[in-house]
């Protein structure tokens, strides 16, 4: 089930975007949630960040990533030059989740959710138009590759969405708990930087 609007949603500029995100009732998260999570970072990046759904403190302060596993993101992020702050010198990043909203208690997205959320996130990447992206975790790969793979299988080798390429790995919070797969996020993180090296923008 896709928004009523979803050919709307795809000819937004960033401002009635982030604005209708804002407004979204699409789904049920609408009621609990505290706020809606956008996304952060400059709006022509070229890396283009996508994770799952916002947590506790994302619902607070309306930003992705800034808990626990956004802490191991920024750090795996500046090891590739790479920062979520709007101005250079730094190499710029767009980060986003597939979902907006946080689920009640952290719990999985559900399809319903993912489908109608979706316009907003393929959108924001028609705005970008980043020169990679980075799927972090089942669901952003789920949503972008139409893929229900374990990341294992998938990652390790160059996708694409829409002409972009995009890169496949575990998601920084499953990283937290499993860290033996850090060392293959690693991997992907330099496989994603050759990438980004040898693909102009399209
Ligand atoms: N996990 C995510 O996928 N996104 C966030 O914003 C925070 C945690």
């Amino acid at each position: 089930a896709l928004p009523a609007d979803a050919g709307r949603i795809a000819t937004l500029d960033w401002d009635a975007l982030e604005q209708e995100v804002a407004g979204c009732q699409a789904c049920g998260l609408c009621e609990s949630r505290k706020q809606t999570v956008f996304g952060v970072g400059h709006r022509r990046a070229e890396w283009m960040i996508v994770g799952e759904a916002p947590g506790e403190q994302e619902d607070l302060q309306g930003e992705p990533f800034v808990g626990q596993a956004g802490k191991l993101l920024d750090n795996m992020l500046r090891a590739l030059g790479l920062t979520r702050a709007e101005a250079p010198p730094a190499q710029q990043v767009f980060i986003a989740n597939t979902l907006k909203c946080r689920p009640p208690r952290n719990r999985n997205p559900e399809p319903e959710e993912l489908a109608r959320c979706e316009p907003y996130l393929q959108r924001q990447i028609a705005l970008v138009q980043p020169r990679i992206i980075l799927a972090m975790g089942r669901f952003a790969v789920q949503s972008l590759l139409r893929s229900n793979e374990a990341i294992g299988k998938l990652r390790g080798r160059v996708h694409e969405y829409q002409g972009v390429p995009l890169i496949v790995t575990y998601h920084p919070a499953y990283l937290l708990r499993n860290l033996v797969d850090k060392a293959r996020a690693w991997e992907d993180l330099c496989l994603a930087q050759q990438t980004w090296e040898s693909h102009d923008r399209g």
